[in-house]
């Protein structure tokens, strides 16, 4: 892991070298909590969110560190370092990411962490480089503060994928409108007592009329895409199983979207009894992200990292001047300074 790090800051060459000794450094550090700091790193945020295909919105947490390069010709380079934590939004769901809330930890929260470069030039914010990785809270802790909730279970234990597709079957029998099809299924808990399933899934809708599918493998997504989340918990009882699904379906994604349209909740089923609630004794999954089949959470590794990442398209690589340049912010004649980072703690630390 040490090698792995070590080589992804080699790559990055700028990420990890330090000032030349005894040279004032090209850069100034602004505070973490600074307001400028800090709208560079609500754009950084605002970039992953547009940028991510699976799971859920991220939101930030703490600023750990900055440093702001000046860039030639123009304009300034902030090299942040953010922590991000997942938000119950799926990256599907329209919903602006002020009114979503933070996955609690006792939900199992999921933490990000990211390196990104971004460019200022002419008051215009512009993510050059992006490199991210997440990780769920240990089960240690989360038992800590919830010692009967349940933990995030691998995304294709087959409980889990049965559940996702038993819930879609009951929300598609009672859905008068498209066939709806399994795009991904975000995140899933076992529950031991009663012995349950609760899983979060995405759905698109096909050309097909969910009344009469006869061939499911045939059924085309929309080109106007319209995609669903469910939230559905699958109970097993004596003789059968019992399952109980909401899915919000989000307006269709049209060129111009019609802005009265509203997104249509449909229930099926029962209400889900909050699935957590009579949960005994913990069900621990192995969470290495590493094996993508038995993760438990889309490590946001697999769409920020330094092979994926999206670098400036002007051309112009940026590179940390390598003249150092006395610096009236960084101000070393005022004395001692307590760097004030990282920044402060927006929800909770995991
Ligand atoms: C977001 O929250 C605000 C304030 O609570 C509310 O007025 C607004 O309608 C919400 N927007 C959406 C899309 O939920
Ligand atoms: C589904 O169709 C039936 C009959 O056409 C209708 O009575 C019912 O209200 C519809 N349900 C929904 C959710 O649109
Ligand atoms: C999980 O996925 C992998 C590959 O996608 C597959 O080989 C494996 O059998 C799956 N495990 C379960 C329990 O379905």
């Amino acid at each position: 892991m040490k090698a792995l790090v070590l080589l992804l800051c080699l790559a990055q060459l700028w990420g990890c070298q330090s000032a030349p000794p005894g040279a004032v450094p090209g850069y100034r550090e602004p505070p973490c909590d600074d307001p400028e700091t800090e709208t560079v790193a609500m754009a950084a945020v605002k970039y992953l969110n547009e940028n991510l295909l699976q799971g859920y919105k991220q939101i930030l947490n703490q600023i750990d560190k900055v440093k702001v390069w000046p860039r030639r010709p123009f304009g300034e380079v902030y090299e942040l370092e953010i922590d991000t934590l997942e938000t119950t939004c799926h990256v599907l769901d329209p919903t602006p990411l002020e009114n979503c809330s933070v996955r609690q930890l006792a939900e199992h929260a999921v933490e990000g962490d990211c390196d990104v470069h971004v460019l200022k030039q002419d008051g215009q914010l512009t993510v050059m480089h992006a490199n991210c990785h997440s990780t769920p809270d240990s089960a240690e802790d989360v038992l800590k503060i919830c010692p009967h909730c349940p933990l995030l279970a691998s995304l294709n234990d087959t409980r889990v994928t049965h559940a996702a597709e038993a819930a879609l079957a009951a929300f598609n029998a009672k859905n008068n409108g498209s066939y709806f099809k399994l795009v991904e299924v975000s995140r899933a808990q076992l529950v031991p007592l009663p012995v349950s399933t609760y899983v979060e899934f995405a759905v698109a809708a096909t050309s097909c009329a969910a009344k009469d599918v006869a061939d499911p493998a045939s059924c085309q997504l929309l080109a106007e895409k319209q995609y669903g989340f469910c939230k559905a918990t699958l109970t097993e009882k004596l003789g059968g199983e019992e399952v109980a699904v909401t899915c919000t379906v989000f307006p269709s994604q049209v060129a111009d979207a019609n802005p009265a349209d509203p997104a249509a909740a449909v229930q099926a089923a029962p209400s889900a009894a909050p699935p957590a609630a009579m949960a005994v004794g913990p069900i621990v999954k192995a969470l290495p992200a590493e094996p993508p089949a038995h993760r438990t959470h889309y490590d946001l590794r697999h769409a920020f990292s330094s092979a994926a990442s999206v670098e400036s398209a002007s051309g112009e690589a940026f590179q940390p001047s390598k003249v150092a340049k006395p610096n009236a912010a960084a101000g070393g004649a005022a004395g001692p300074m307590v760097r004030p980072c990282p920044g402060r703690v927006r929800h909770f630390k995991i």
